[in-house]
């Protein structure tokens, strides 16, 4: 056994260093280093021991690439097709997938259910909760008959002796933050514990072709908790996300070795687990009957996937001296830049009024078509003047009022034709190579803020 040693280690990048210092000089963040206890046993002799000592490797020799075949990953198809969609289409052998999100967002339910409903034997490893909870947990979701082993066990060794035996086709850890390794002395979910977990997890996985599934928690910024490194070791990273208020929830993929990041998979939060929800669209939009004056429907893009989504606007007199400015699912800085707009480039007054902005069903969007949504809505509003339900809007806004072309006009206007819309309005530039007469919405096209208010409510 080595001597206990002391080190600082970057939370950012993990670069390890004998000293403190405020300042890493690998990625130059301010004040990330921490104190940890690394080494226990040191000798790579003796971890091999520990870890799966039966399991050996032959060292890899070079090959030529024209030699290697390709294509020979083999997929499994889960029977969730939003997590198979955002995956690239399917789970990949040997993949290591990680999923991050708030606490209480949805992260082992969501896994949990795969687990229960793939029929192949899957070993789901919980350092969270007891048997029991998952337990109960697995019959609100309604377990069918499956081949689910459930292991309580937080030490890292002794999960891979466990896998080891029982050979499972997919492992399932939750979390990442609560593993311990017995070759490093601080405390779970510091970095180095974090750091040699995820390696050993990966060489287990490279090892016997196993896809393996971590839960990361993820810190008060959004990010993962624990070292970038964590995210460069995994094959692919994906972001639970959604408001805890409502019921809908986004998978959203950061990294894929083996597929595009465009992706996205949308479940509703029901009483008896996650639902797929193929088409957002239609539940996205609010449903009332009465047509209401501050509300326009956006045709946005969520990575490769047209959304139909409302946007509520509210301007009403300042009652206090300041005026309030309030977005929720919107950049505040954009729609302050949006009233600027108006203000200067179409005379619109909001100057004394207090304006809140919302985009309905709890999502947060940042893509720039929203735009136009969000200023017919603040318009209808201020001039209390209903959009008819049947109009909806994509285009970006410039600052000199002008009306910019967006991405993938097409997808969004073929959403917007399918959900039974009658007219969208898009800019004037975004005309080249569109075919318009292919879809029975009528497309309106404009060139400038102040023609939408004149084709819009004149
Ligand atoms: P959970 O998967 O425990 O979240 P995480 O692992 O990301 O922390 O989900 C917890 C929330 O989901 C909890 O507040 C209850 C809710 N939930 C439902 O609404 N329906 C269900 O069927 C389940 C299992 C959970
Ligand atoms: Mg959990």
């Amino acid at each position: 056994m080595a001597k206990i040693k002391k080190v600082y280690i970057c939370s950012n990048c993990g670069e390890n260093s004998p000293k403190w210092g405020t300042k890493c000089p690998s990625c130059e963040e301010w004040n990330t280093f921490q104190e940890e206890i690394i080494a226990k046993g040191d000798t790579r002799e003796e971890k091999k021991k520990v870890y799966r000592g039966t399991v050996q490797r032959d060292s890899p020799v070079p090959i030529i690439l024209p030699e290697i075949k390709a294509g020979n990953t083999q997929r499994i198809i889960a029977p969730d097709q939003e997590l198979n969609r955002v995956l690239g289409g399917g789970i990949v052998g040997g993949s290591i997938v990680l999923i991050g999100g708030q606490p209480g967002i949805g992260k082992s339910t969501l896994l949990l259910q795969l687990a229960v409903n793939l029929s192949l034997k899957i070993l789901y490893v919980s350092g969270e909760e007891s048997e029991e909870q998952i337990k109960m947990r697995a019959d609100r979701i309604g377990s069918p008959s499956s081949e689910c082993y459930i292991l309580t066990e937080t030490g890292v060794d002794k999960i891979l002796n466990h896998a080891d035996k029982l050979e499972p086709d997919v492992m399932i850890i939750d979390s990442i933050q609560t593993l311990i390794s017995p070759f490093i002395e601080s405390a779970p979910g510091s970095i180095s514990q974090v750091r040699e977990c995820a390696n050993e997890l990966q060489r287990y996985a490279k090892d016997t072709g196993i896809p393996v599934f971590i839960i990361g928690h993820i810190n008060k910024d959004g990010a993962i908790a624990g070292p970038k490194l964590l995210e460069h070791l995994v094959d692919v990273v994906l972001q639970f996300e959604g408001d805890r208020n409502y019921t809908y929830r986004i998978l959203r993929t950061v990294k894929n070795r083996f597929g595009s990041t465009n992706e996205l998979g949308i479940y509703e939060m029901q009483g008896n687990g996650l639902r797929e929800v193929p088409n957002p669209s239609e539940i996205l939009l609010s449903q009332h009957d009465e047509i209401l004056s501050g509300s326009a429907v956006s045709a946005t893009l969520e990575g490769l996937r047209p959304m139909l989504i409302e946007t509520q606007a509210l301007v009403s007199t300042a009652v206090y001296g300041t005026p309030q400015r309030s977005a929720t699912g919107f950049d505040l800085r954009r729609l302050s830049m949006l009233l600027a707009v108006l203000e200067k480039r179409s005379g619109i007054q909001f100057g004394a009024s207090d304006v809140f902005l919302n985009i309905a069903g709890g999502i947060k969007s940042d893509d720039p078509a929203l735009d136009l949504s969000v200023v017919a809505a603040l318009i209808s509003s201020l001039e209390d003047i209903a959009i008819p339900s049947n109009i909806c809007f994509a285009g970006e806004v410039g600052l000199s009022g002008e009306i910019r072309a967006v991405n993938r006009i097409e997808k969004r206007i073929q959403e917007a034709d399918r959900l039974g819309f009658q007219q969208i309005f898009i800019s004037k530039y975004n005309t080249k190579g569109l075919e318009t007469n292919r879809y029975s919405i009528d497309v309106v096209t404009i060139g400038k803020v102040d023609e939408l208010f004149e084709k819009l409510f004149q």
